[in-house]
């Protein structure tokens, strides 16, 4: 199956899943379980929220994780306050990269966008460098609309 295929697969499973409730935590938890459960080179997949100027860890899936990133701080702060899609190809070229787990290398990041305001971000890492591509920002990009039209 190619990465497509396996995306276009995953948000037809996310739209069942998000059918049975409109519960905040519910939906975001078995979207980071679904979306870590079918691809095995993410090594964190998760929601941080926003409260005030930060961002709050959410559900995810992966090792524990810091638990609150100042808006424009980090690639998640940053794909924040810029309310823009970050695809980092290597972490130790990101000035003020955030490194929660020492062996994540690669990572993108979606801000969940809300009337114009961001109300947080999904946030995957992975152990490979230059993991992620304009296939994954698309479809992330798709699961994060989902989300935030269903959830917030
Ligand atoms: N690396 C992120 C922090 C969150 S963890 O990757 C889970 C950042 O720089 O914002």
């Amino acid at each position: 199956m190619t990465k497509t295929e396996k995306y276009e697969t995953l948000v037809d499973e996310l739209g069942a899943l998000l059918a049975e409730t409109d519960d905040l935590t519910a939906n975001l938890a078995n979207a980071s379980a679904l979306i870590a459960s079918r691809f095995h080179a993410f090594s964190w997949v998760g929601f941080y929220l926003r409260k005030k100027e930060e961002l709050i860890l959410g559900p995810f899936q992966g090792l524990p994780a810091c638990v609150s990133i100042p808006l424009g701080r980090g690639v998640c702060g940053t794909s924040a306050s810029r309310k823009e899609t970050l695809i980092v190809p290597d972490v130790h070229l990101f000035p003020g990269h955030i490194a929660c787990d020492a062996t994540s290398r690669s990572e993108i990041v979606v801000p969940l966008i809300h009337d114009g305001f961001v109300v947080g971000v999904l946030d995957v890492d992975s152990h490979d460098i230059a993991r992620f591509d304009a296939v994954d920002q698309i479809y992330l990009e798709k699961i994060a609309a989902i989300l935030v039209k269903k959830a917030f």
